[in-house]
């Protein structure tokens, strides 16, 4: 990653998908894009089938004209390569490179993204087009950014075929070196599991009973990496035709696509771009938002990002499409930028009349421009023009959450002790408890530098290295605070069990150990001495050398240690063996904070989120009521001087330009 966002100031932007309307609409377009402040537009997403009409035309003409109409206007692209979406001639001439399910179902086209990574096939035909895109486009000067494919993973995240298979074996064969490394890495004496050869290797198809968990686990590193490798291909053609436009693909950092491991894709980003939708099936949709920013940032190594999509109000895929309410666009499009969002786009300019996606929102709605929603699009155009400055400043955070993608995969593999335990569960919970105390958290990978966080919270870490668990422990002996919860530390990267007791890992730096796992039947909670109730989880834990904070006074294990607490070197590690409720956590949430000094802006609470992004301090209230918060200076959105609180009322946001900062 080397890139700042190529658009100016905080820009506001949408993906633009002319080909669904006519030439005359196209100029009807600029003009309303102009009024509603549209800095950049993401073009050609979707175009392939028009761009290349025949296996030997292609057909720029239209898209000249689009692109020719979009600079006049003063509006940057981000080009996309096209590839996202195959043309019926391309599947129909090479129906093998259709991507084929777990159960041997092969995924047709009709729909979009119906390619299989590591077809060869598909890569010829996509380097082709990339390659006539990067000589066509690749200097104009509208273009400020290259596109990769579209949410690569989505839909085809994973594909078992024959041509799969070739390739998770050759990517077995590059990390084991040898079949018995394998065997041994897989645990393969279980069940009458030994491999002769890699070429005995199949993707994991259905079978008849638990597959084996490691077998499943590197097959989701391998579909992680494979398609990284597909967005390499991309990258390199436009590195080598357009070396001066930085080169991305949109990722999807949210709670229900955990298929690509991004910490690990980074550096091959020249920026890291996201989309994110509020999904309405979550208990907190805004703080799953909140978190997924973070993660980003986390992402980015702490720098700033763009939002590539995201929704003006509803989208069309979830079974209750939530419509935004009057104030909402805004402040969620702030809270992005308040966790580092340099750029805030949509999906999609004018919604479209037709297809699988016309009942999602967009920045011109169906009723047209004499609409409530496109006069809150120029609003937030206005709004994001006023807060520019922001563009480029750090976020500041004092607290680390551990997350990493591999702990998810295996965290939530079948045949563990509870089927309740989810990872991101946990994650957000923790995150949710320090952001309602006006905390900020940056969402890392395990093995960062800790050395410069007050406090590290280490939420359900399964999975764990031996360098996470070193690092943590030099964190700690160097005076930092460390919370570690459940279910952490208990398997190495390969998914076996670390033995001697859990939370194997961490037993040792954590003082603690347990002899068995006492998972809660759903609907049952238990009571801590200390008044806290908890559920889902708990264990059958002694504290050999570390102080008892709170142990159970019911359940499975009453007076057994729930939460303990070790002094270590110059710093503390804290022990939590189960899920505590949400009251229960914020006040440990808060004991924590306390104790470690960290950082806390004055006036948070839940429903009201405060970040600091350098000078800047953003204030976000979705309660129901007005509120004041302590500030000194210049609110960007409002023009009004803040002297000592700055009131915002339900509903709004104040972005304060601080004095003396
Ligand atoms: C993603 C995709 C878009 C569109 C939207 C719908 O952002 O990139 O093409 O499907 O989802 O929410």
């Amino acid at each position: 990653m080397t890139s700042s966002v190529p658009f100016d100031g905080i820009s506001m932007g949408c993906d633009y998908n002319p080909e669904q309307w006519p030439p005359s609409v196209w100029r009807e377009d600029v003009t309303l894009m102009r009024e509603a402040g549209v800095g950049f537009v993401t073009l050609g997403v979707f175009s392939w089938a028009l761009l290349q009409p025949e296996p030997d035309r292609y057909d720029f003409g239209w898209f000249d004209e689009v692109l020719e109409l979009l600079h006049e206007g003063g509006i940057a692209v981000d080009m996309a390569t096209a590839t996202a979406a195959p043309p019926p001639w391309l599947t129909t001439a090479h129906p093998e490179m259709l991507p084929v399910d777990a159960e041997g179902r092969t995924l047709w086209p009709g729909s979009r993204q119906s390619w299989c990574p590591s077809s060869p096939v598909f890569r010829e035909h996509a380097v082709a087009l990339v390659e006539q895109m990067a000589r066509r486009y690749g200097s104009h000067p509208a273009v400020r950014l290259w596109h990769v494919s579209n949410e690569l993973g989505c839909h085809i995240g994973k594909c078992w075929c024959d041509v799969s298979a070739a390739a998770f074996r050759r990517w077995l064969a590059n990390r084991y070196g040898s079949i018995d490394v394998l065997n041994d890495a897989w645990g393969t004496a279980f069940w009458s599991q030994h491999y002769r050869s890699f070429e005995e290797v199949l993707p994991p198809r259905i079978t008849p009973a638990v597959p084996n968990p490691t077998h499943e686990l590197d097959f989701a590193r391998f579909s992680s990496d494979e398609l990284l490798d597909y967005y390499r291909v991309e990258r390199d053609v436009l590195r080598r035709l357009s070396p001066d436009v930085p080169v991305t693909t949109n990722l999807m950092v949210s709670s229900h696509q955990s298929e690509q491991d991004y910490f690990s894709w980074a550096p091959e980003l020249d920026l890291i771009a996201q989309d994110h939708y509020l999904d309405a099936r979550l208990p907190h949709p805004h703080a799953e938002q909140s978190f997924t920013d973070d993660l980003t940032r986390g992402v980015a190594g702490g720098g700033s990002w763009l939002l590539m999509e995201s929704a003006t109000s509803a989208v069309n895929w979830q079974p209750f499409n939530v419509a935004k309410r009057p104030g909402e666009l805004l402040l969620d499009s702030l809270r992005h930028v308040a966790r580092g969002a340099d750029g805030i786009g949509f999906f999609q300019w004018r919604a479209s009349r037709a297809g699988g996606e016309k009942f999602h929102s967009a920045l011109v709605p169906h009723a047209g421009r004499d609409s409530e929603r496109f006069r809150e699009v120029v609003g937030l155009g206005e709004a994001l023009r006023r807060i520019g400055e922001v563009a480029g400043s750090p976020v500041e955070a004092d607290v680390a959450l551990l997350f990493d993608w591999n702990s998810w995969w295996a965290c939530d593999l079948s045949s563990h002790p509870s089927a309740e335990l989810r990872y991101v569960d946990a994650v957000h919970r923790w995150h949710r408890a320090v952001t309602e105390l006006g905390v900020t958290a940056d969402v890392v990978h395990p093995e960062s530098d800790l050395s410069r966080y007050r406090l590290v919270i280490v939420p359900t870490l399964y999975l764990s290295s031996d360098a996470t668990a070193a690092s943590l422990d030099a964190y700690v002996r160097g005076g930092g605070q460390l919370l570690v919860t459940y279910f952490s530390g208990i398997v190495d990267e390969s998914d076996h069990i670390r033995l001697g007791g859990y939370p194997g890992a961490f037993r040792e730096l954590l003082g603690v150990r347990a002899e068995e796992f006492a998972p809660l039947l759903p609907g049952t909670t238990v009571t801590l001495d200390d008044g806290s109730t908890a559920d889902r989880w708990t264990e059958v834990l002694t504290a050999p050398d570390a102080e008892v904070v709170a142990r159970y006074t019911d359940g499975p294990l009453p007076g057994t240690p729930a939460l303990t607490r070790r002094a270590v070197g110059d710093g503390v590690a804290w022990y939590l063996a189960t899920r505590l409720d949400d009251a229960a956590t914020a006040a440990l949430a808060d004991r924590l904070t306390r104790d470690a000094g960290v950082t806390r802006l004055a006036g948070a609470e839940p429903g009201v989120e405060l970040v600091r992004r350098g000078r800047y301090l953003f204030v976000l209230n979705r309660g129901h009521e007005p509120v004041k918060v302590p500030a000194h200076g210049y609110d960007l959105l409002t023009g009004v001087n803040v002297e000592g609180t700055v009131d915002v009322q339900a509903g709004g946001a104040a972005v304060v330009r601080e004095e003396g900062s």
